[in-house]
């Protein structure tokens, strides 16, 4: 069993399961959110030996080079000394809170200091501040470890004088939970790094946009800089909302707005059962015009609509 040092102290870690696991198995106040390798909210730090390549492979090659790696994405192979990051937080106070749908909420948030971002950017938020220092056998089981999301950015940058962030309800998800029902106006959070691909950088002319039930945020910015932008004449975007019920459609009137302010944005609805089929039908010979595949949704949801997909893609996964 591989051995882990962290905080001056040494662990048996399983070399079989996620270290992040083993940790947690400790009572360790490690973040953590997603367990699959999207939020980087349990990014660790190797200060002596090595850690598995694909604990490393979504950080930028200065991480890598500077030891970080997943700890949720890491199975240990050998002894190693590790530590946990000092995080770039911004504070934030929540200026804004709607109810979008029955399940969905918005937040906006005011950082204490500006900063730029890009459409398809997210940022990881914190609830509260969840990084304490590391007392040797102290309990943090009940801790608010887990308080802590990736959240696409459905504001624009230098546009919108607050960020504004879409939480869907999910009842395994303690951050989710928070948001819906602990959060006032007035109240602190924390914001983590921006990180994610430009993808208004990214379009290319002929552009396909399938977003699945409640995933509207990370399109929505890239969406009012194409409206917005007088240069943009030669990219065509055409949206695809899939919504199980059309309870779940939101920020309709904007969309339409949008659509009546741009020739080059076209929005199709597909509803329902009835809809699945349109999508499914559209998935399966999309017009040969199209020359990219931009797609918001869970993993199953991405996969199931880009396996024959014959064009460049780019997703916008949730967690
Ligand atoms: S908990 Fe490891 S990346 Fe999200």
């Amino acid at each position: 069993m591989p051995l882990i040092t962290f905080a001056g102290h040494t662990y048996q870690a399983s070399s079989e399961k996620p270290l992040l696991d083993s940790l947690l198995a400790y009572r360790l106040p490690i973040p953590h959110s997603c367990q699959s390798g999207f939020c980087h909210s349990c990014l660790m730090k190797a200060d002596k030996g090595q850690v598995p390549a694909c604990s490393q492979k979504s950080l930028s090659n200065e991480k890598i080079r500077q030891g970080y790696f997943l700890a949720c994405q890491c199975v240990p192979e050998q002894d190693i000394e590790i530590s946990l990051p000092v995080r770039n937080k911004i504070p934030g106070i929540i200026t804004g809170k709607t109810l979008l749908t029955s399940t969905l909420v918005a937040l906006d948030i005011a950082p204490r200091h500006p900063f730029h971002y890009e459409p398809g950017q997210l940022v990881t938020l914190w609830a509260e501040e969840t990084l304490r220092s590391v007392e040797p056998g102290a309990d943090y089981s009940e801790g608010l470890n887990e308080l802590a999301r990736p959240c696409y950015l459905a504001s624009l940058s230098g546009q919108d004088a607050s960020l504004t962030v879409h939480i869907q309800r999910r009842a395994s998800r303690k951050f989710s939970q928070w948001a819906h029902d602990c959060t006032q106006i007035g109240q602190k959070i924390s914001i983590g790094d921006v990180r994610g691909a430009n993808i208004y950088q990214q379009l290319s002319s002929s552009n396909l946009i399938v977003v699945q039930d409640g995933c509207l945020a990370p399109v929505l910015p890239l969406l009012r800089k194409l409206c917005a932008d007088t240069t943009a004449s030669e990219k065509s975007v055409t949206l695809v909302l899939q919504v199980d019920h059309t309870d779940n459609l939101y920020e309709q009137a904007l969309i339409h707005r949008l659509v009546r302010q741009s020739p080059n944005l076209s929005i199709q609805v597909c509803g329902g059962l009835q809809g699945k089929k349109q999508l499914e039908t559209i998935m399966m010979e999309p017009k040969p015009v199209y020359r990219q595949l931009i797609i918001a949704g869970d993993q199953g949801f991405i996969k199931k609509h880009t396996q024959q997909v014959q064009m460049d893609i780019q997703t916008l996964p949730y967690s």
